[in-house]
């Protein structure tokens, strides 16, 4: 539908940078305030996740084998036009997620003193570098490599407290998680469909994703008042930010879907739903997903970023209206998502859930 065309490494460190809605951004935070987070609430199970880094049992992972780069160029020119803007934007938009965690894990160790929050954000910065760089190597084989360095410097940042950071990282980590999962899930049962060799990846990757997330999850569950009264408001703000980003997200990558064999409706139902049940481990309320007006008002996202878009491209001051237009749709509808009764359920005694999707 709109997926970038990107034929040089300009065009590439071009999309990397730009800001847009529903383009990954960049964060900062106020680091003194991180510096006093304390999880001594959780000691025992927040030592023993510390642990698990520490043994860092994908070390070995992200490194190609030898049939890696053969594979590619034996299935690139298999590819449509369409299926190779979408599947390649997708690589660039995946990247700058993983090295967006980078930058932010990476400042955050930095500035803080605090030991459980810089050994924390040491070992995430380290696994989201290494996902950074494995995505990047594959953008490297079309001559379309991000120089992290120069994307570092230029991209902008957005300033989240870090109660916000922990709401939104959290879901983007146990939502990165189902994603992949579900993809390699489906990939697993028609090898035939796996039109590149990095989803064989994803399976060992979305674990470190889900770690991740764990450890938000501790963080959270360790300071009850993140969760509770007017937070829960934030709480339902963020869910319904980050399904609604990805709903509309995924219905501009066709030609990508139907590669997978995945309905981008089905498929965003199914992240949604693995999501919603992950998140009961610290969320006192999820979206209720099998509402009616849910994925009406999602589809209708879709339409309105569909105008929005339209609008763009047209220019001059039908152009205008068009955009003008769908965005006032788009904020109605998501005004109504977000009012739409939500699931309530109590938190669970053991915080920390095993990845097993
Ligand atoms: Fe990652
Ligand atoms: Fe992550």
């Amino acid at each position: 539908m709109n997926a970038p065309t990107l034929v040089t490494a300009a065009d590439a460190n071009e999309e990397a940078r730009a800001d847009a809605l529903l383009k990954p951004r960049f964060y900062t935070t106020d680091f003194a305030a991180m510096d006093r987070l304390d999880v001594s609430a959780l000691r025992a199970q927040w030592d023993a996740m510390l642990e698990e880094y520490e043994g860092d049992n994908n070390h070995d992972h992200f490194r190609r084998d030898e049939g890696f780069a053969e594979e590619v160029a034996a299935l690139a020119p298999t590819w449509s036009p369409e299926l190779r803007a979408e599947f390649l934007a997708f690589l660039v938009s995946s990247l700058t997620s993983e090295f967006s965690g980078c930058v932010l894990y990476n400042e955050i160790a930095k500035r803080v003193d605090n030991p459980d929050v810089k050994r924390l954000m040491r070992y995430m910065a380290r696994d989201e570098s290494r996902h950074a760089g494995f995505l990047n190597q594959s953008l490297k084989d079309f001559g379309l490599g991000v120089d992290l360095g120069e994307l570092k410097r230029n991209k902008a940042l957005t300033f989240f407290k870090p109660k916000y950071i922990f709401y939104a990282t959290y879901l983007s980590e146990k939502i990165g998680y189902a994603r992949y999962i579900t993809i390699f899930r489906a990939l697993e049962r028609h090898p035939e469909r796996c039109f590149h060799p990095i989803f064989k990846w994803f399976e060992r990757w979305c674990n470190d994703e889900f770690r991740h997330g764990e450890s938000f999850a501790l963080i959270l569950r360790a300071n009850p008042h993140l969760l509770e009264g007017g937070n829960r408001w934030w709480i339902r703000f963020f869910l319904l930010a980050v399904y609604a980003t990805m709903y509309v997200r995924d219905h501009q990558r066709p030609a990508l879907n139907a590669a997978f064999g995945l309905d981008p409706t089905d498929y965003d139902r199914r992240v949604f739903a693995i999501t919603n049940e992950i998140s009961k481990q610290v969320f006192p309320i999820s979206l209720d997903i099998d509402h009616p007006a849910f994925l009406a008002g999602m589809d209708r996202l879709v339409a309105a970023a569909a105008r929005i878009e339209a609008g763009r491209a047209r220019g001059g001051p039908l152009g205008w209206w068009q955009q003008a237009r769908g965005a006032l749709s788009a904020g109605g509808t998501l005004l109504r998502l977000y009012l739409l009764p939500v699931r309530r359920h109590d938190l669970p005694e053991a915080v920390r859930v095993a990845p097993a999707w």
